[in-house]
């Protein structure tokens, strides 16, 4: 019922649009987040067993703790989530410091409102907006790749853009020549003239970056760490990764069609974190690190967090030990997560350690 109350939401946007098709950015985001019939607004479970992915504040409270300890020296400024999901980062950061004011923004009420239910009690403020200025330190675990990407291919020796139709039988992709705008100028630099290459381009996450940037403080001590999936621009358009990396997520079985199940799968494409390293610098912020996920977690305390830890038995130590290496493992999400931080000055030097890790000269 969900899914067709979201399919007809979107052949009404259709049909309402002058060329009868929407961009598939468009789309997209009418998928994940039109107003109470989304995959993020409705009301089902989106993260965890019962849902349809987990990530990494879910798999392990380690997760959070370890975040909180490599930030400890500038989150005194106060600390922003955006997209808290279940809310389960905030409430492993909050165990270990209860110190900064800790905000969320998130622009799903439904989730919003599960987050409030389960971190009732522990000092956590809900923002509407995002300040005009912004110190301490903002997280965004897996928020870029949940923002809606284009679809842009090379095709007879021209860069052409997915727009989204529909019939009786569903929704389809059509394909437009794409000859001007800053979708063009992108495709452009980033999208290998291989006939048939096709890949994704994400603006929106771009914008999201330069405005988290661009909102730093002058004064204070303020940074930003994106952790999601991806890579440096060289590897998200290499040649050989001719689909790109658009990938839909229901019931913990992923496939590639984004078409189907409108509102009830996740749709999600990887991070060019070139892109948002340029967005961040053009906003006049900094690159202080980025790393793999493993290198990040493992430099910030994880092992001493996993040692800390008081096992109510063996198998919670089993269990604790198994999330620990999935969050690090090369395998699974050590390397191809990515953790991104950028600042001002003032949070360069105060997280000048970070120097030991970093790798931004691949970006
Ligand atoms: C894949 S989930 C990740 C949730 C959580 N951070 C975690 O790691 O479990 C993406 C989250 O980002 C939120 N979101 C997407 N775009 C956002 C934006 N522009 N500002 C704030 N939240 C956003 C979604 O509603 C959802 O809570």
């Amino acid at each position: 019922m969900h899914g067709e109350a979201m399919a007809l939401a979107i052949a009404a946007r259709i049909g309402t649009s002058l060329a009868r098709s929407i961009s598939f950015a468009d789309f997209m985001r009418a998928c994940l987040y039109e107003p109470n019939l989304g995959y993020y607004t409705a009301g089902a479970a989106k993260l965890g067993e019962a849902g349809d992915f987990t990530t990494a504040p879910e798999i392990s409270a380690l997760f959070g703790r370890t975040l909180a300890n490599a930030f400890a020296s500038i989150s005194d400024g106060g600390v922003i989530e955006l997209g808290a999901g279940s809310g389960a980062l905030a409430k492993s950061f909050r165990s270990v410091n209860k110190q900064p004011r800790y905000r969320i923004l998130e622009v799903s009420a439904d989730l919003r409102e599960r987050q409030q239910r389960a971190l009732a009690g522990r000092d956590v403020a809900w923002l509407d907006t995002l300040p005009q200025e912004i110190a301490g330190i903002v997280l965004l675990n897996e928020v870029l790749d949940a923002t809606a990407c284009e679809l842009v291919r090379f095709s007879d020796e021209r860069y052409e853009q997915a727009f989204v139709s529909g019939d009786q039988n569903g929704f389809h992709i059509q394909w437009k020549a794409l000859t001007s705008g800053a979708l063009f100028d992108a495709a452009k630099h980033r999208i290998p003239p291989i006939e048939g290459y096709t890949s994704e381009i994400n603006l929106e996450a771009e914008a999201l970056t330069a405005t988290l940037a661009s909102r730093l403080s002058a004064s204070a001590t303020a940074a930003i760490c994106f952790i999601d999936y991806g890579f440096p621009r060289r590897e998200f358009y290499m040649p050989s990764r001719r689909q790109g990396t658009l990938m839909c997520h229901y019931r913990h079985r992923a496939h590639a069609d984004p078409l189907i199940l409108p509102g009830l799968q996740d749709i999600t494409s990887h991070v060019d974190f070139t892109a948002m390293a340029e967005a961040a610098v053009d906003a006049r912020a900094q690159v202080i690190s980025y790393s793999s996920q493993a290198r990040f977690l493992l430099s910030g305390g994880l092992l001493d967090q996993l040692q800390a830890w008081q096992f109510a038995n063996e198998s919670e130590r089993i269990a604790i030990h198994g999330s620990v290496q999935k969050l690090v493992s090369p395998t699974e999400m050590g390397e191809l997560f990515k953790v991104l931080i950028v600042g001002n000055t003032l949070a360069a030097e105060q997280l000048s350690a970070l120097a030991e890790i970093d790798e931004s000269y691949r970006l």
